[in-house]
């Protein structure tokens, strides 16, 4: 039988750095797939946005990955996944488009407390998908849902390792772990670079965090096959990176693909 192959590149598009953390993740499971990444830069944060604003953004960056030869796209960004997922997906018909889930599932799945906290940007926990997705476990689970204050800031300025970082994610986190929450959902692709600092304010007390990127990244391998879209096992990957930003934006994001890469 004759697999097809296609050695085009997948798109990546997030609002700024933070949808490195699902690059991450393509990189280590998919190392012949070659990747574009599109980082806005230039109106990030989205998260207090309008809904129509994000999706002028959006329509603007995913167009540019198809129009520059994208067999995919992955919109790594929960806030533009919540507003303009399904706008993108009937005006780019013909490229399969990767959104992200709030991992709420999971999370109901294992906590004991039935306490689950979501950390995510307003414009994510005021969508339909947030709110659609966690009814469906609400009986089982409280979800306390709170808005990351500060957190897509920090990761932009690459403040994570400061002590200011930390002042800003204990007064965000720890109210949800005095609510009882055992799992803490991490909605928005900026926030697992503060993982450690999230790590720090949980102490030793047993609360979970969910990153929803492996998760991302499986459902990609999943298209790739359905749509015969994996690229030769011997294609050697090419990382591009693009910004509607300034030529320092570009390097700040080449600099943190590199540093997750050599990691
Ligand atoms: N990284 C984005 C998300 O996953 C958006 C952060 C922002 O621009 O506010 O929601």
């Amino acid at each position: 039988m004759n697999i097809k192959s296609d050695n085009r590149p997948i798109g990546v598009y997030d609002s700024g750095l933070g949808g490195l953390s699902v690059w991450r993740e393509l990189h280590a499971k998919l190392p012949n797939e070659s990747l574009t990444y599109l980082a806005d830069g230039a109106n990030c944060p989205y998260g207090g946005r309008p809904k129509e604003e994000i999706r002028r953004f959006a329509d603007e960056a995913v167009g540019k990955l198809i129009a520059d030869g994208a067999k995919m796209v992955v919109v790594a960004c929960n806030t533009a996944t919540a507003a303009a997922i399904d706008f993108l997906r009937e005006k780019y018909s013909d490229t399969p488009i990767v959104g992200m889930e709030p991992a709420v599932k999971p999370a109901a799945m294992a906590t004991r407390s039935g306490v689950v906290g979501v950390l995510a940007t307003a414009g994510s926990l005021g969508g339909d998908l947030f709110l659609k997705t966690s009814a469906r476990y609400a009986d089982r689970t409280r979800f306390i849902a709170a808005v990351g204050e500060g957190f897509v800031e920090i990761v932009e300025q690459s403040q994570e390792n400061t002590s200011e970082a930390e002042i800003v994610v204990r007064r965000v986190v720890e109210p949800l772990i005095e609510e009882g929450a055992d799992q803490i959902v991490l909605g928005c692709t900026h926030y697992p670079f503060l993982r450690k600092v999230i790590e720090r304010v949980i102490g030793d007390r047993e609360v979970a965090i969910i990153d929803p990127a492996p998760a991302v990244a499986r459902r990609v391998e999943q298209l790739l096959d359905q749509f015969e879209l994996r690229a030769d096992t011997n294609n050697k990957a090419q990382y591009a990176f693009q910004t509607f930003a300034s030529d320092d934006y570009l390097k700040r994001l080449q600099d943190k693909a590199l540093e997750i890469i050599s990691r």
